[in-house]
């Protein structure tokens, strides 16, 4: 009887989930493992939702976005009887390894059912966010620092047209990564993150500075958990927003709110957009289409040499296996050393 293998995607989707479903499942069917999907993240193993995968039409995972599986933010610790019941269809399904592919929340979950209910599984980095410890990249960020930085491309041209100011909003939750990559690639004058509040008069300072460089127009890249200060005060509050499964806030707004500031206190004319969804549709970029294979091959050898427990990773230039344990246990924030490349270029 061949060997059972689910895999789930959990979480916020993005580009690059499907490509490492084509990998994972390619690699074990080729050695005679059953793969199979479970639908909509922790929900399908929960209730023992399953679907077959279409192995005629696997190959055109590779260039489509999104999950075949569904995605759900579902969380079994937070549902009465949830951890019981993926014992339980791990049992029904006499499951040999369970794939998961998210980000913090999703990885922290298989943490917990590998450590402490002993269950076989591994798993593989997502998110456009790139906070996952332990990885030097998550599949997906490739993908939405391009589609952010086409973004800002487009924001220039028209910006410059009406000598305007303007504010892009970036996703990324409580890290900074995307918008600054997105802000170095597409030049910002200014990038404001999670890790570096900045005060509202210093935006406002490179705005000026730009005008007086004969610049007519400026680019600012605010990520979506951005904080600006007024005299060491936070003025943006999230506090009335919903809260999901996991205790995370949903972001969103602070474009707004900064291109209001910055209109009152510099007189330009300002416009905001916000990314938002943009930023995790459409197909996987060539290079998120690499790591997402590389790391389902990874993925995939795990399970055939039965080291449950790992996560794949892409770490000091190749790909590698680290602990689950490594990838959660700390969430990666943007570093001060990528952020002073981004200061090269404020104002
Ligand atoms: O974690 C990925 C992410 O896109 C964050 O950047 C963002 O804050 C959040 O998910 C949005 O979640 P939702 O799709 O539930 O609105």
């Amino acid at each position: 009887m061949s060997k059972k293998v689910g895999i789930l995607t959990g979480g916020g989707d993005c580009p690059g989930l499907n490509p490492a479903i084509r990998a994972v499942v390619r690699t074990l069917s080729s050695k005679g493992y059953e793969v199979f999907g479970f639908k909509k993240g922790w929900h399908g193993p929960i209730a023992n939702e399953t679907m077959t995968l279409d192995m005629a039409n696997i190959d055109k995972l590779l260039i489509t976005g999104g999950t075949c599986l569904g995605s759900s933010r579902t969380n079994p610790y937070n549902q009465e009887g949830g951890v019981e019941a993926i014992k339980k269809t791990f049992k029904d399904q006499n499951l040999h390894a369970l794939v998961a592919i998210g980000g913090e929340d999703t990885m922290g979950v298989a943490h917990k059912l590998s450590s402490q209910e002993n269950l076989p599984i591994v798993g593989i980095p997502k998110t456009i966010d790139n906070d996952l410890d332990a990885t030097d990249m998550t599949l997906g960020f490739q993908t939405a620092v391009q589609i952010a930085c086409d973004a800002i491309d487009r924001l220039k041209t028209t910006a410059e047209s009406h000598d305007r100011v303007m504010v892009v909003e970036i996703m990324g939750r409580h890290a900074g990564w995307l918008t600054a990559y997105a802000g170095l690639a597409g030049g910002a004058d200014c990038v404001i993150t999670p890790e570096f509040p900045m005060e509202i008069d210093e935006v406002c300072k490179y705005v000026q500075s730009t005008e007086s460089r004969g610049k007519n127009y400026a680019i600012i890249a605010v990520a979506e958990g951005a904080k600006i200060l007024n005299k060491g005060q936070e003025i943006t509050s999230q506090s009335e927003h919903a809260v999901d499964s996991f205790g995370h806030v949903q972001l969103g707004g602070i474009g707004d709110l900064l291109k209001n500031l910055l209109k009152e206190k510099t007189g330009r004319d300002v416009r905001s957009t916000n990314l938002g969804h943009i930023q995790r549709g459409g197909t996987p970029t060539a290079m998120d289409r690499v790591l997402s294979t590389s790391l389902g091959l990874e993925c995939a050898n795990n399970i055939l040499k039965e080291n449950w427990g790992m996560m794949s990773a892409f770490k000091d230039g190749k790909i590698q296996s680290v602990t689950l344990a490594d990838g959660v246990g700390r969430l990666k924030t943007l570093s001060e050393e990528f952020y002073s490349r981004c200061q090269a270029f404020f104002g």
